[in-house]
């Protein structure tokens, strides 16, 4: 199958746009230039770095091409005949691209997350089989409790943040659009997706990178202080959360397995799945595992009405991390009826999240702020006297 993958470099599009080639398929990833690198180097500079033995070279240009273009262009910034030249050839588009920070001007996830999804309806009625294979979210559920559906959608419904609510929007273009006919749908709604779960490779501007840096910078911080002053006092740190509520985490190879498995099967068209894991850990769990990975055993949850108490460093960190704690209180369970009757007995299992896993994923955390911090002093080891630094 020849399949038009969106947002192909990113944290799922990486690991998907790997899995579908080593399916078979052919993809052509649409990427943008930024930072002053092209598309293609983008592409190629994050496939490696996920898997240092991709055969990039043996592929690109066979059944891997690359597109530069942009989500808030008209037509993703092609010309007419290569925007029509790329659909006619493709059988479907892979709509997976979004803007995923948790808040933002509102007007980029109006022109990225539901702009894009109507361009992608657009794009996947010209495709040979007008089928359009759309990432959502399984937090389009929003600020719901109980048990979510996989066919329910409520886009005016109470939300935690705009990214979720661009992204319900969003989901209901493609059903509006599967409803009047104008392409054939199957939805997926991956939960929070995390590590893979075998080298715990993430992305950089991932949510729970950017949580566990900042967690692992204040341990270090506390660390320090003790070591320059004799042994602390206390280093007790509280974070706000329930430990009692659940984390819906799910490895990002898990995800791009069952994509990659859903695309190929025909009783997925017209279908939402949930992609989402079935044992989801408590964050009591999660956050042993990290006090055993970083030894700090004094982190613990704290309820809200313990605020008062907090000492200013974890009044800091509660401040600076505001936007990842309201999802610490409580979160819905996430049917997967669709999910189960589609893939029947081939349905994979995801690794639980244990303790390993946690420390894989705390562990490439690690590694790779360490390699950045090494690259800085670097860089600015080798600038002149007097260069001048913005900051
Ligand atoms: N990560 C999660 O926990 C999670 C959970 C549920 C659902 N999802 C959904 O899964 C999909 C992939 O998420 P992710 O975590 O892989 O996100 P990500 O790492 O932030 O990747 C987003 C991708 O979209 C591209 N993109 C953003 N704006 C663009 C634009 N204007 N034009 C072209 N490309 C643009 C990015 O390209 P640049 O590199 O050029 O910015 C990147 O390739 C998204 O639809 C997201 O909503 C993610």
């Amino acid at each position: 199958m020849h399949i038009f993958l969106t947002g192909a470099n990113g944290f799922l599009g990486t690991v998907l746009l790997r899995d579908l080639l080593a399916k078979g398929h052919t993809v052509t990833a649409l990427v943008r230039a930024k930072g002053g690198m092209d598309a293609q180097s983008r592409l190629r500079e994050t496939l490696l770095d996920y898997d240092p033995l991709f055969p990039y070279d043996k592929v690109i240009g066979g059944t891997l091409s690359i597109v530069e273009g942009n989500a808030t262009q008209s037509k993703f910034g092609l010309d007419e005949r290569s925007y029509l030249d790329h659909a006619r050839r493709s059988d479907i588009i892979l709509h997976n691209l979004a803007c995923t920070a948790l808040e933002t001007d509102w007007n980029i996830y109006e022109e990225v997350n539901i702009g894009s999804a109507r361009k992608a309806i657009e794009f996947a009625a010209h495709t040979r089989h007008k089928a359009l294979a759309y990432v959502s979210s399984a937090y389009v559920a929003g600020a719901r409790t109980g048990m979510v559906l996989e066919s329910e959608l409520d886009p005016l419904g109470s939300f935690r943040s705009s990214y979720e609510r661009s992204k319900a929007m969003a989901e209901n273009e493609v059903r509006v659009a599967a409803y009047y006919g104008i392409v054939r749908t199957m939805i997926f709604r991956p939960s929070i997706i995390v590590g893979d779960s075998q080298n715990g490779w993430m992305c950089e501007e991932h949510h729970f990178f950017d949580f566990i840096r900042r967690l692992s910078w204040v341990h270090r911080l506390i660390h320090n202080r003790a070591g320059s002053d004799g042994p602390a006092s206390d280093q007790q740190f509280r974070l706000l959360g329930n430990p009692k509520t659940t984390k819906n985490f799910i490895p990002v190879d898990h995800v791009a397995k069952l994509i990659s498995m859903l695309v190929d099967t025909d009783a997925a068209w017209g279908k939402s799945f949930h992609l989402t894991h079935p044992e989801p850990v408590s964050l009591k769990a999660l956050m042993k595992y990290v006090q055993e990975f970083l030894c700090w055993p004094e982190l613990s949850w704290c309820s809200r009405e313990d605020v008062q108490d907090l000492s200013s460093l974890e009044r800091r960190f509660a401040r600076s991390t505001r936007i990842y704690e309201r999802y610490f209180w409580q979160e819905p369970s996430f049917d997967q009826a669709q999910l189960r009757s589609v893939l029947g007995i081939r349905l994979p299992r995801p690794d639980a999240l244990s303790k390993d896993f946690v420390s894989r994923m705390v562990g490439f955390v690690q590694k790779k702020s360490i390699q950045k911090e090494i690259l800085r002093k670097e860089i600015a080891r080798s600038l002149p006297k007097n260069f001048p630094i913005l900051t």
